[in-house]
């Protein structure tokens, strides 16, 4: 047995907002040391369970206990154990980068004697140092994200959640905040719980996901797990000029394997010994003579079992998705 704690265990969770149910008996235990990402489209339930996290909303039933105390028993020493990204920006724009934080600071009766040091820290976490007497207004969005993270973890919590830290930013500055939760996870030590719209964030940073659609937690586990929970077979995915694709899909065929015929490339699910049925399908190509530009082979991604469980249709090049009820995510 493992003795890892929960950080946050949230026990039937339900929230109604009068006849509609937003939250609808989520269960779920953070372990201490994970980046646990609740991924879900517009409207899923994300910020009304993290609300209720943070003892900002009351449950309707159900519970949450924090490094196991009570939220709704022990408010005050709960909310001590977190530190709060929300989904809007809150940094003053009026207020210097040092400022913020020093208001912040006092807001959490944090000591002068170590507040100095605690924004000096908070700068160099954030990689701000060079922007301390700058105005946050002038802060590009990636810059306000990061300053909020490291003035969040200024009171020294064990837990940092954090709602959509990413929506609406760009890919650069989206790896920078990736790379910056995962330095404070692995060196600090801190639980990350997360929510995004974003599948390939889930995938690429949470080390479990939950998938959370009307309400409900539809799937859980480590994003492998999620890929073979599933139940499909690796992708073959092979590439060539269009006028060979149909010898390939017939290769593909041969083998007894469905292939799909796209606009550049044949794609087929793998079947049970993808790596076999890749190597019979190089043999044949080699045989026939038939030239291509590539053949790959990979898991199913975490859209592909989005997509599966919720019905919702392809994503964006932004890497956002479309929600079954026809919202663009990530579009803020
Ligand atoms: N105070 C409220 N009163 C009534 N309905 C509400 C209230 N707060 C949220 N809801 C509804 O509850 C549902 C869940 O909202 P929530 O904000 O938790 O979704 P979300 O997953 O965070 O979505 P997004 O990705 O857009 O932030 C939505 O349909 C929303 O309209
Ligand atoms: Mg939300």
């Amino acid at each position: 047995m493992s003795m890892v704690r929960n950080a946050i265990e949230i026990q039937n969770l339900v929230k109604r907002f009068g006849d509609f149910t937003a939250v609808n008996g989520i269960n779920l235990e953070i372990k201490e040391g994970e980046i646990f990402g609740l991924l879900g489209p517009n409207g899923a339930g994300k910020s009304t369970t993290v609300s209720m996290i943070l003892g900002l909303l009351h449950p309707t039933s159900g519970r949450v206990l924090v490094n196991g105390v009570d939220m709704s028993k022990n408010p005050q020493q709960a909310r001590n154990e977190i530190g709060i990204v929300t989904q809007e920006t809150v940094v003053e724009a009026e207020l210097t980068a040092e400022q913020n934080l020093r208001v912040f600071g006092k807001l959490y009766h944090i000591p002068h004697d170590e507040l100095e040091k605690d924004i000096d820290f908070a700068l160099e976490l954030s990689d701000l140092q060079n922007f301390r007497h700058a105005y946050a207004g002038t802060f590009s969005g990636g810059m306000k994200r990061r300053l909020e993270v490291s003035k969040s973890l200024m009171h020294a919590p064990k837990i940092l959640l954090l709602d959509e830290p990413t929506t609406g930013l760009d890919v650069q500055n989206r790896t920078q905040i990736w790379n910056l939760l995962r330095e404070i996870n692995s060196k600090q030590n801190i639980t990350i719980l997360m929510t995004t719209q974003y599948l390939e964030e889930a995938d690429q940073l949470c080390n479990r996901i939950g998938i959370v659609d009307h309400g409900k937690l539809i799937a859980l586990g480590t994003p492998s797990e999620l890929r073979q929970k599933i139940g499909m077979n690796n992708v073959i995915e092979i590439s060539a000029e269009k006028e060979n694709l149909p010898k390939l899909a017939a290769i593909c065929k041969k083998i007894g394997l469905e292939p799909k015929v796209l606009s550049n490339k044949v794609v087929a699910s793998g079947g049970s010994k993808a790596t076999e049925n890749v190597e019979k399908i190089i043999g044949a190509i080699s045989a026939s003579k038939i030239k291509i530009q590539n053949i790959s082979m990979h898991e199913p991604t975490i859209d592909d079992v989005f997509i599966k469980l919720t019905g919702s249709e392809a994503r964006d090049t932004a890497g956002s998705f479309k929600s079954s009820r026809g919202g663009m995510m990530g579009g803020r």
